[in-house]
């Protein structure tokens, strides 16, 4: 697998990232300690070089104990710390029923002491405004950045869920490695956004990149979600109604048959498909079962031609997805 190089700084990582969430977050009640750390450790033998997390992933473990996505990435990276890309985010609060934008500079010196802490190390490679703050100027936020690359704190800095008008005055006055924006075939709304970024030598990493597990054709039925907990949000997403799941069962039989020629699943094509389309894009696919880590990560060696890329982009074309996040 051919490295990719992160906007224009000098590291470089494999074409499939790994989005470490779902493990304490989102999807559920978290998923034991241990049992986390050695999915985390098993991703890195696999080949995986390229970890997301962020200071807002917690969640709670069956026994009703906190789960800290951060505390468990940087325990479990340790012994590889020097191998991997580290990312994670600031300026979001989950507050139960909404979310909190905070991204003062006091803030932010705040919350990146809280994750070098965490993490245990002294920098992070890629540090993520993870919301635009609609009372915090993008100037203000990337002279911040600035200061704590000059301090060593952070390597480069990314903004997640960006607008081009934001990314474009943030980057103005620090440069901007990456932009996390949710993509997929049935979220493709950013793709304006996509080509802001190969203008401006900015990567763009694909988060939910198999619209939360929809374009894996895995899921047919709401419950499979671990409901009991009430912490596992897809039970609520448009995509997993009965409308949603027919409509994705339309477009899987297209991604199907070209899976049937590249001997792959509808995951791995919805993954290839994207970076096949764009050469700044990088996706992070998440999953806590170790098989589905390897299956995902592989599809870095896919390669679609054109037509293949074309007849897929065709068919989305005349559909509409409801999805979790959408317009
Ligand atoms: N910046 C942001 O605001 C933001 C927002 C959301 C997510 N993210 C990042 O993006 C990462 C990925 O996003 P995501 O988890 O929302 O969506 P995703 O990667 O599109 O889908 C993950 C879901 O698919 C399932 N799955 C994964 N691989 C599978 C496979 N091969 N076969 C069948 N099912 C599979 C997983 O379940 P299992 O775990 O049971 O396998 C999980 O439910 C997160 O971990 C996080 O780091 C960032």
């Amino acid at each position: 697998m051919n490295k990719k190089r992160l906007g224009q700084t000098d590291m470089y990582v494999n074409p499939i990232g790994l989005g470490c969430m779902g493990l304490s977050h989102a999807s559920g009640y978290a998923t034991p300690k241990e049992e986390a750390i050695e999915v985390l450790k098993k991703a890195h033998e696999i080949g995986y070089d390229f970890y997301d997390t962020a200071e807002c992933y917690t969640g709670i473990y069956e026994d009703g104990s906190i789960a800290n996505n951060e505390e468990i990435v940087g325990e479990a990276i340790k012994e590889f710390r020097n191998e991997i890309v580290l990312c994670t985010k600031f300026g979001v609060t989950h507050m139960g029923d909404h979310l909190e934008f905070d991204s003062s500079p006091e803030k932010i010196r705040a919350s990146i002491e809280g994750s070098l802490k965490r993490l245990q190390v002294d920098c992070i490679d890629l540090y993520y405004q993870h919301r635009m703050d609609p009372k915090v100027e993008p100037e203000v936020v990337a002279q911040t950045m600035k200061e704590l690359i000059e301090e060593g704190k952070i390597k480069a800095w990314g903004i997640s869920e960006t607008s081009e008008e934001y990314l474009r005055r943030a980057h103005a006055i620090c440069p901007v490695t990456a932009v996390e924006n949710r993509y997929s075939m049935m979220a493709r709304w950013h793709e304006g956004i996509i080509e802001a970024c190969k203008e401006l030598g900015i990567t763009y990493v694909a988060f939910s990149p198999m619209a939360n597990g929809a374009l894996t054709g895995a899921y047919q039925d709401k419950s499979q979600f671990d409901n009991a907990s009430k912490q596992d949000f897809r039970s609520n997403m448009p995509q997993y109604t009965e409308e949603g799941i027919k409509k994705t069962n339309e477009l899987l039989e297209v991604v199907n048959a070209i899976g049937k020629k590249h001997n792959a699943t509808s995951a791995q094509i919805s993954l290839a498909w994207m970076i096949n389309k764009h050469e700044n894009v990088i996706p992070i696919p998440g999953s806590r079962k170790i098989e589905r880590l390897a299956s995902n990560f592989q599809a870095g060696s896919i390669s679609l031609s054109k037509e293949e890329i074309q007849e897929m982009d065709d068919k989305l074309n005349k559909m509409e997805f409801k999805v979790f996040g959408g317009h």
